[in-house]
């Protein structure tokens, strides 16, 4: 059965899914990563060239097409936040939302490296970045809280991490 990481942009979906797989023995995948890859054009080109609804669009064709590889996979921040997309995911495997705060979520926003073109306008405005996370965490919890797990993403250590893989080992078994 897959496993699929959801929750909102720096909750750390791509590092927390790739510890978990290795911890679990599974392959990992990377759906951002995934479709950048089958486009050929990182996600700030497809923005600017296409559009979001076209990437919208592809998330949920990409979703469609994934199989049951008994794969760790982390999902885009808003990858879950449709009806049809959520109902992909829950039929497809088990759902963990990573839970951050919005500070630390601001936080490690500022700091990534990673271009993200929905907060590019004003990720250097730690008022507005919050602003938005608030916003944005709330339309979208409506979607991150039909998860099988909710996880407290905040300081993953080794043991925390552990205690993961045992809740998801459980619930997988009923
Ligand atoms: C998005 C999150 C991004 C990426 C795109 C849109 C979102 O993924 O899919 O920039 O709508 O929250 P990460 O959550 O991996 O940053």
């Amino acid at each position: 059965m897959n496993i699929f990481v959801i929750g909102f942009m720096g909750s750390g979906k791509s590092s927390l899914g790739k510890r978990l797989a290795s911890h679990m023995d599974r392959p990992f995948i990377d759906s951002d990563k995934a479709i950048v890859n089958e486009l050929g054009m990182s996600i700030q080109e497809i923005f600017e060239q296409k559009g979001e609804d076209y990437f919208r669009t592809y998330e949920t064709e990409w979703l469609k097409r994934v199989q049951d590889k008994d794969a760790v996979i982390a999902l885009g921040g808003g990858t879950p936040c449709s009806d049809e997309n959520i109902e992909i995911i829950k039929s497809k495997g088990l759902v963990v939302y990573l839970i951050v705060s919005t500070p630390a979520l601001a936080t490690r926003l500022a700091a990534s490296k990673s271009i993200r073109p929905l907060i590019e306008d004003f990720r250097d405005d730690p008022e507005k970045l919050k602003e938005f996370i608030n916003q944005k965490v709330a339309e979208r919890e409506v979607y991150y809280n039909q998860a099988n797990i909710k996880f407290d993403g905040e300081s993953v250590d080794s043991e925390k991490l552990k205690r993961l893989a045992e809740l998801i080992s459980m619930s997988a078994q009923h």
